[in-house]
This record gives structure tokens, C-alpha cells and sequence, in this order.
């Protein structure tokens, strides 16, 4: 079995929260190198989407792997050490935790994996985002898997018109459900349709009994209890051969769909599809960012980079993107840009409740009519 694993922190933004500097991710490939030489690793590539590294590695420890998370964390305080030397903004940001104990489980770093028997051609994407929460992934999630307007292979692949299941956190209450589709769409739409505090952590295909995708489903603000930034998700797919194909896959992100992000975690704003080289985002923190990295797997081995939204059919989305973005800042402080108020993750309200507390008049009930 093979395990891949996308391990990511925010550990210093380079300048502010828009990008990673450069000695970083050299730094990150360097210690990726030498894990493969040491036989931890079976292939490592680092990458990045905005503020956030991305390793993106194949091993054989599966899944919540002491000696793998063991290696991420002390390379995330390696980057860290650069990012305070460089004056990097908020060095080691995402980093929570003062001392590694057995995984990454609760210490800031995100984390998407997946353990799966090598199939003869094994395509994945690895989809890295920043600016947004995990929720994000929960709208193309469901059109890859579950909309036969998105996915034709939900109709016409016999290996796929049985369909999927979901697997659900909630992620204010620490459980999980599983959603049977197409049988329980309506059910699953319901919660994941709330993508703040309900989020697709995993998808299985019915027919294969395989694991098809995996998300990274932690919450940073409910870990720190305070704002530590957004999470910036990443998630893996794997596609064809029963699963959708490369193009439906990506297909969701033809549409700058709305997540909760951007400036300050605190707006909404569009997702834009964009390639690494432009996975920068700095009009307000933003637009939110996704990229989608492909590689065929072969005996472990990551062959690839391809750079799938470096494509011109994206174009469309993009600049429908800058609409959006054109339209929502004109809202100002105002929702629906501005997060509602339970949803804020820097506020003044409660100082401002406590300043006011002896100005708010107290008004006469109104009488209910009988
Ligand atoms: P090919 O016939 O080129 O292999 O394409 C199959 C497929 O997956 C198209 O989506
Ligand atoms: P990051 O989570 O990407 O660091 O963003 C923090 C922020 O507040 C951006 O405005
Ligand atoms: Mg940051
Ligand atoms: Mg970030
Ligand atoms: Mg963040
Ligand atoms: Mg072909």
C-alpha cells in the first residue's frame, strides 16, 4: 500500500500573508530530499499556495504516521527559524503546539491523506488553497461525486452509477456521519450545505470499495480559540478508472464559487482557480486561491508537477472572479461580504458591548396581540 500525505503550515508570509519566500521552499525541497535518501519518504515535492508549504509526499506508514508528521513539524520549524531571520510576517504561525507528541492531530498543521493500492496508471490531484476554511471543498466535492451535470461518468461509467459516500464532520461537536449518494442526497446537502461547521472529510467509490478523495478537516480557530488565521486547506482526488475523470474532477472550479475567507478570515469572496504562479493573493487578501497539482503515481514516485489550472479555459472563471470580487468589496463592512457576526473571526463587538453597555436603552416591550 501506498499513502500519500499533503502536510501544510502557514509558518511566515512573505510579504504580509501573500506569499511563501523563496529560501523557504528551498529549504522545505532540501529536507524532503534528504528524507527520501534516508528512506522515510518514497518521493517528496514542496510546494505552496500563497503563505502556506505544501509537502506533498508518498511513503509506506499510512495514514497519521508518527515518524512522517514527526518529519513535517520539525521541518515546518526549520522554515520557521528562516521566516524570523528574514522578519517574514507571523513566523510560525500555524505552528500551536510548543512540542511534538505522536501526530500532527491538534498542532496547526493541516493535513490531507490517503492510503490506497497502486492501481496500473494512478492519476491524483492535489488541490492546495489559501485564504478559505476546509468547508471550501465541500461544493466541488459534491459535484465531482454526486452531480451527473458536472460528472457525465455518474451516467454513462458503469463503474460510477452506483455512485458514493461521503464521510461528514461535524466539526463543532467532534463526529462524523456517513451519506450514502445518490439515496441520500437531499440529507447530505442539508448539513454540507453549511460549510462553516460541517465538512466532507473523505469520499468512497461504491463499486471499487476505494477511497477516492481526502481533505484536511482541522479548524484552527476552535484549536487556538482565537484567530490564527484561516485554515487554507489542501485535498487530494484520485481520478479515472471508475473514478471521475481529470476534467470532471476540476470541472467545479470553472465556477468562482463563494467561500468564507479573504481578508482578515472575516469576508466572503470568490475562489479563484489560478496556476502556482500566480497563487499570490493580494487584493485584500485575496481573491482566495486554489491550484490543483497533477502527478501520476508509479511505484510510489510522484511524476509530475502538472500545473492544471495553467489553462486558458480557467480564463473565464478568473475574470468572473474579479467580478465578484468587484461586486462584494463595494459592500464594505457590510454582509453578505462581511461574515456574519457568529462567523467573525476578529471582532470588536465584544469591547464594544461592554463600552455600550449603559447606553443601550432598554425599550418598551410591544404588546402581543391576542
Ligand atoms: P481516453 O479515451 O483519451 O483515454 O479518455 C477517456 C476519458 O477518461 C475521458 O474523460
Ligand atoms: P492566512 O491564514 O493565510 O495567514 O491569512 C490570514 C489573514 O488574516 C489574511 O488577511
Ligand atoms: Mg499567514
Ligand atoms: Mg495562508
Ligand atoms: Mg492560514
Ligand atoms: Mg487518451
Amino acid at each position: 500500500m501506498t499513502t500519500l500525505s499533503i502536510i501544510k503550515a502557514d509558518t511566515g508570509g512573505f510579504v504580509g500573508h501573500s506569499s511563501v519566500h523563496p529560501d523557504m521552499l528551498a529549504a522545505a525541497s532540501e529536507a524532503l530530499r534528504e528524507a527520501i535518501g534516508d528512506g522515510l519518504l518514497i518521493d517528496g515535492h514542496a510546494s505552496s499556495c500563497g503563505d502556506d508549504i505544501s509537502l506533498i509526499m508518498t511513503h509506506e506508514h499510512g495514514p497519521d504516521a508518527e515518524p512522517v508528521h514527526s518529519f513535517a513539524w520539525h521541518l515546518f520549524g526549520q522554515t520557521t527559524t528562516i521566516a524570523k531571520r528574514l522578519g517574514l510576517y507571523g513566523a510560525g504561525q500555524d505552528l500551536l503546539s510548543d512540542a511534538f507528541s505522536g501526530n500532527l492531530r491538534g498542532m496547526g498543521p493541516g493535513y490531507a491523506e490517503l492510503e490506497f493500492t497502486e492501481r496500473p496508471s494512478e492519476p491524483v490531484i492535489c488541490f492546495l488553497a489559501d485564504k478559505t476554511e476546509p468547508g471550501a471543498w465541500n461544493l466541488p466535492l459534491y459535484k465531482m461525486f454526486a452531480d451527473p451535470f458536472n460528472t457525465a461518468g455518474l451516467v454513462i461509467d458503469s463503474k460510477m452509477h452506483a455512485g458514493f459516500s461521503f464521510e461528514v464532520y461535524d466539526l463543532y461537536e467532534e463526529k462524523r456521519i456517513v451519506f450514502d449518494a445518490p439515496a441520500q442526497l437531499y440529507d447530505l446537502l442539508m448539513y454540507i450545505g453549511a460549510p462553516a461547521r460541517y465538512v466532507v472529510h473523505s469520499v468512497h467509490s461504491k463499486t471499487l470499495g476505494e477511497q477516492a478523495a481526502a481533505t484536511s478537516t482541522q479548524r484552527l480557530s476552535l484549536i487556538a480559540g482565537k484567530y490564527v488565521g484561516k485554515d487554507d486547506p489542501v485535498m487530494i482526488v484520485r481520478a479515472q478508472s471508475g473514478l471521475p475523470a481529470v476534467g470532471e474532477v476540476l470541472e467545479p472550479f470553472a465556477f468562482p464559487y463563494s467561500v468564507a475567507g479573504c481578508m482578515r478570515g472575516s469576508h466572503h469572496a470568490p475562489i479563484m482557480p489560478v496556476s502556482i504562479a500566480q497563487a499570490h493573493p493580494a487584493r485584500f487578501d485575496g481573491p482566495p486561491r486554489i491550484v490543483a497539482l497533477g502527478f501520476q503515481i508509479k511505484d510510489g514516485k510522484l511524476v509530475g508537477p502538472r500545473d492544471l489550472f495553467d489553462d486558458p479555459s480557467f480564463d473565464r472563471a478568473r475574470a468572473q472572479a474579479n467580478e465578484m470580487m468587484d461586486y462584494l468589496r463595494r459592500h464594505g463592512p457590510f454582509e453578505p461580504h462581511r461574515l456574519a457576526l457568529e462567523d467573525l473571526e476578529y471582532t470588536t463587538m465584544r469591547q464594544l458591548e461592554e463600552r455600550l453597555a449603559d447606553r443601550w436603552e432598554a425599550m418598551a416591550p410591544v404588546a402581543v396581540r391576542q
